[in-house]
């Protein structure tokens, strides 16, 4: 600033001063500005974009708020860092690309029009898949990627994941989930990909695969993502949501630090090697401690020991549900978890109370600058490192990958992979399985035969997920089975056959599925674990009166002792996704079963929790089991 006795030079440095210190009247246009420079390197672009921020933008930019709530006014006004569709907020019904691509440009075109015009980020769960999307690529849920045991397969997941993320405009995924489930009870155990930390670890190669490789000899702890095909990831949720008692979904994970550290942090030192952009934080709570405002776990553990440089965000809601009761004293929450070190906060809607309260801590000093400036800097470093900035709008480009038929192919082969053979064959010596394609008659039964959202589970289409085979497109069980058999093997279709009907129609064999019906967080914790009715009977009817093999889809282990005798097979099929032709190619022998259980199968739910190396191990069947079958067709 050249200050002149010239008072006309005087005049205009003194009116760009009280704008600036106000931040609201001058549009930042020069190009020769630092931060706007792509040549300047990350941390002089971020150090150049924060001075000129005012505490209003630097607030606005923590805030992720749901597409639902945003407008241009509160984009322009509050400078909003992050949108993000929650379990099911689309712009409409079966919404093709283009409406999200051009939904998603329109706010960030709002977000360009800001002072400063940072760009916003936009955010999705893409857990099993772009799940959230019609026609898109539904994957098995991690459970069953965890029974393949291979992690470069979930690595090309990761990749297709993140071309069907980009073909909607969106650049950021809420996964993967690095949850341990100790507890089937816990409804969310099939987002988690094994009991076995180890195997956790092994599947954040998920990461590699949907934000891109990380460069050798990137300095550790940075976030990578690499290239307008890959997106941002986020492994969630830290730490211990897969430990509450009981499986009790947000509830309290009661362990020591060294067991805390052993069986429930490894996936996170591992993603954030692989470059993972952000890390979410649990709802639940370690011994005691709400996780959203435990310092001790996020900055002084995540942050300043695991050198995580990413955005910690918040889970929904996250903040409100620090206090006791939840939704109570906000001030105090928003309060606590930007002390704990929360850098973006997935309000989702209650942005204005977030930035008055956020301001008063700022301006009576119970929060520093330097905290704010830490989670600013965090923001700008993952966008500017992403390109967006300089790629900021979404383009048309990918629209041709989403459901494409190369990633229904990836999605088959996984589905083929994570199945795992429990039983086949009343003796060693009769298997039933590989079933013959050429018969006379055969029945195919069951609740979840012919039914996608069943197949498909939580997180699909919906947050809670749906029934029926109208609300995207895919294979069900059924049909995969018919396009497998020899076109004269009669098939007849049944959704709960009576023991006479079965008897009297003489079938070759039956293929029974059932299982669960689709549930996601807490709609899914459980005490009792069975099968959905009237699942049970139509095993016992249909298995009383023909050879059977029984199909359980399910996120879990779930009581099936007492119908087993009565099986001549059992395959565990977990959530499979779209591609239900997978199911079709193991059961008769284009490929052979290599699926090995990635969670202990429980004879009855008063021994849980119960994993592997506890004492007092008694499982129907432990973890790692499955039995092999060869393929018996020419491919
Ligand atoms: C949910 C989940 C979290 C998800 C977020 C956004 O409640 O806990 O896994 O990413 O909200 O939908």
């Amino acid at each position: 600033m050249i200050i002149k006795t010239n008072s006309f030079v005087l005049l205009v440095g003194l009116v760009c001063l009280c704008c600036c210190a106000e931040g609201t009247k001058i549009k930042v246009k020069a190009h020769h500005v630092k931060y706007k420079n792509p040549k300047e390197k990350i941390n002089v672009r971020v150090e150049d974009l924060l001075a000129r921020m005012t505490l209003k933008e630097k607030l606005g930019q923590m805030a992720q708020v749901d597409r639902g709530n945003i407008t241009a006014k509160v984009m322009k006004e509050y400078n909003i860092g992050s949108v993000l569709s929650g379990g099911e907020s689309v712009p409409r019904t079966q919404a093709t690309p283009r409406d999200w691509i051009d939904m998603i440009n329109k706010f960030q075109n709002w977000s360009l029009a800001s002072r400063l015009g940072i760009p916003m980020i936009y955010g999705i769960d893409a857990v099993h898949g772009h799940n959230n999307v019609y026609k898109a690529t539904m994957f098995p849920h991690n459970v069953g990627l965890g029974a393949t045991r291979d992690p470069e397969l979930v690595k090309r997941i990761g990749a297709a994941t993140a071309l069907e993320v980009r073909a909607t405009g969106i650049q950021y995924s809420f996964a993967p989930c690095v949850s341990v489930c100790r507890d089937p009870r816990w409804g969310r155990c099939y987002e988690s990909f094994s009991e076995d930390p180890n195997i956790v670890k092994q599947m954040t190669d998920f990461v590699i695969g949907l934000q891109g490789e990380i460069p050798a000899g990137s300095p550790k702890g940075v976030p990578y993502v690499g290239g307008t095909d890959k997106v941002a990831g986020s492994a969630k949720h830290y730490v211990g949501d897969g430990g509450t008692t009981k499986g009790i979904n947000e509830n309290d994970t009661v362990i020591d630090w060294q067991g805390l550290l052993n069986i429930h942090m490894p996936g996170y030192p591992e993603a954030i090697a692989k470059g993972v952009a952000t890390v979410m934080v649990s709802y639940s709570s370690w011994n005691g401690v709400k996780m959203h405002a435990n310092h001790d776990l996020v900055t002084k553990y995540l942050k300043d020991t695991l050198k995580f440089k990413g955005i910690v965000i918040s889970d929904w809601l996250g903040v409100d549900k620090i206090s006791n009761p939840p939704f109570t004293n906000y001030s105090n929450s928003v309060l606590l978890s930007i002390q704990a070190g929360l850098d973006m906060i997935m309000l989702p809607y209650n942005y204005i109370d977030f930035v008055k309260f956020l301001t008063e801590h700022v301006n009576n000093k119970r929060i520093p600058m330097s905290r704010i400036d830490d989670a600013v800097r965090r923001i700008l470093s993952v966008k500017f490192m992403m390109g967006l900035f300089e790629n900021p709008m979404s383009s048309y480009e990918y629209i041709p990958r989403l459901g494409c038929q190369e990633h229904r192919d990836l999605g088959r082969e996984a589905v083929r992979k994570s199945l795992v053979l429990l039983k086949n064959g009343k003796t060693p010596t009769a298997p039933l399985l590989p079933l013959p394609k050429k018969a006379n008659r055969i029945l195919v039964a069951g609740t979840h035969a012919n039914n996608l959202g069943y197949q498909c589970g939580g997180w699909s289409l919906t947050w809670q997920g749906v029934s029926g085979n109208n609300h995207t497109v895919g294979t069900t069980i059924l049909g995969a089975i018919a396009s497998a058999v020899n076109e004269t093997t009669e098939i007849v279709f049944s959704l709960n056959p009576d023991t006479n009907f079965v008897k009297a129609n003489k079938f070759d064999y039956a293929v029974v599925a059932v299982g669960e019906l689709p549930y996601a967080e807490t709609k899914g914790d459980s005490v009792n674990l069975t099968i959905a009715e009237p699942g049970p009977s139509i095993i016992t009817n249909v298995c009383g009166a023909v050879k059977c093999a029984v199909i359980v889809v399910s996120g879990r282990p779930v009581v099936i002792e007492p119908y087993l005798s009565s099986m001549d097979a059992l395959v565990a099929a977990w959530l499979p996704g779209t591609e239900g032709q997978g199911v079709a190619d193991v059961l008769y022998g284009d490929y052979g079963f290599t699926g090995k259980l990635p969670r202990t199968w429980f004879r009855r739910v008063d021994q849980l929790p119960m994993n592997f190396g506890e004492k007092n191990y008694d499982p129907l069947l432990p973890f790692g089991f499955g039995l092999t079958t060869q393929p018996v067709n020419k491919r």
